[in-house]
């Protein structure tokens, strides 16, 4: 089977790709469609530093049809549509059982991200997941997945079914745009009717923010992006506000439409600049939530004193969502008319045209992006 492989110096199309036999807690999936984060880009030009030592199997944002299962699985069966999770989590842990998934370190990926942050040591091949096979050895697939690839082998805990009515195509952006950036809003921050919401960036992430917002019943939502492009699709999905911040001061700007400043600013490009002045828009008792992620080792300096009036700074992963609770009640939103997902595809390619997917994500030119793999 195809799917692009990053070898440490380029992504290409690798054909003969295979998956490992499936061990009893996993799934096999055969990919509908994926779609591509701005994360896919931070993997290949070091930004998350070398947390997945290539060659490696891109893409983390897939949606597809299971193939088989595992003896020990109970969740899904053959032929059921399901949404991946880049978190495998095992649902017993203190952190599982307390509604955190995102934060379970049983799994390998969380360990080995658990061991590096407590030693500073990178993980070595054995440490991280590897489902996929090339000319002979196990190869790694991002961020637990690997869904730039006709087929994915994954862990039941990553797997959710959905109603077939979803298209692949836009079922895959839940995977990660959708779920993090609705789960900041509804999981996170637990925006509140009446609150006041500034998203800075207005990429595939900060627009499910911006959709959050709405649905949560946040009444002023201004958008902030120096692309003044992201205007319209800021405003269909719910945005009140757009701030062109190449053209004008984005915390003035925020602060006139929003006398005193904003309950909740989320940061969605991974610009430590642009973080602080998030920290600058919030009222009294406002929190600002990071998603963007900036390089591993990039520090960002804040006055203290900044955050005296009950300020806060969240961090925020993958919408520090439950995928098995999440995932449903954003398809019924969807089912619903609520939650915008076809509208996030801009276009879709072929998986031989990935590189040009890349390039209209950096010129700005989509929503979101989606490669075809049926
Ligand atoms: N926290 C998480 O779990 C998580 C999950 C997925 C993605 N991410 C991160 O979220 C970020 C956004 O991802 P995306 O896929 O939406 O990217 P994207 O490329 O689709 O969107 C980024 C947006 O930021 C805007 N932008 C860039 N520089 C700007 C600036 N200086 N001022 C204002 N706007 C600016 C761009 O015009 C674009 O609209 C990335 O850092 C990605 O790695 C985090
Ligand atoms: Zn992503
Ligand atoms: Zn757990």
């Amino acid at each position: 089977m195809r799917g692009i492989l990053f070898d440490g110096e380029a992504a290409l199309v690798a054909d003969g790709l295979g998956v490992t036999d499936l061990e009893p807690d996993q799934v096999r999936v055969r990919i509908g469609a994926a779609g591509v984060c701005h994360s896919d880009v931070s993997v290949i030009n070091g930004t998350f530093g070398s947390m997945f030592p290539p060659p490696f199997v891109m893409g983390h944002e897939g949606a597809g049809k299971v193939l088989s299962v595992g003896s020990d699985v109970a969740t899904v069966d053959a032929g059921d549509h399901v949404v991946i999770a880049t978190i495998d989590n095992c649902g017993r842990c203190s952190v599982c059982a307390t509604g955190h998934p995102t934060l379970c370190q049983t799994s390998k990926l969380g360990a080995a991200i658990a061991k590096r942050n407590e030693t500073g040591e990178e993980p070595g091949p054995g440490d991280l997941p590897a489902y996929f096979t090339y000319r002979g050895e196990r190869v790694l697939g991002f961020a637990n997945t690997g869904v730039f690839a006709e087929e994915v082998v994954v862990s039941q805990g990553q797997v959710v079914a959905i109603d077939k009515r979803v298209p692949f195509a836009s079922a895959c952006l839940i995977g990660c745009g959708v779920l993090t950036g609705t789960g900041a809003v509804f999981n996170r921050a637990k925006v509140y009717r009446g609150h006041s919401v500034a998203v800075i960036g207005v990429g595939g992430i900060g627009l499910n923010v911006i959709q959050a917002a709405r649905i949560a019943g946040a009444t002023k939502i201004i958008a902030v992006d120096n692309n003044p492009a992201k205007e319209d699709f800021a405003r269909q999905f719910g945005a009140t506000h757009f701030v062109d911040s190449g053209r004008d001061p984005a915390v003035a700007s925020v602060q006139g439409i929003s006398p005193g400043g904003v309950d909740f600013s989320v940061e969605c490009v991974g610009h430590t600049a642009l973080m602080q002045e998030a920290v600058e828009m919030l009222r009294p008792g406002g929190n600002m939530v990071i998603l963007g992620v900036a390089g591993m080792e990039t520090e960002m300096t804040i006055a203290p004193f900044k955050l005296y009036q009950d300020k806060s700074i969240m961090g925020c992963r993958y919408g520090s969502s439950r995928p098995a609770f999440d995932i449903p009640a954003l398809v019924d939103l969807y089912l619903d008319g609520r939650l915008l997902l076809d509208e996030l595809v801009s276009a879709t390619y072929d998986l031989t045209e990935f590189d040009k997917a890349f390039d209209d994500l950096e010129a700005g030119k989509l929503a979101r992006g989606v490669l075809d793999l049926s």
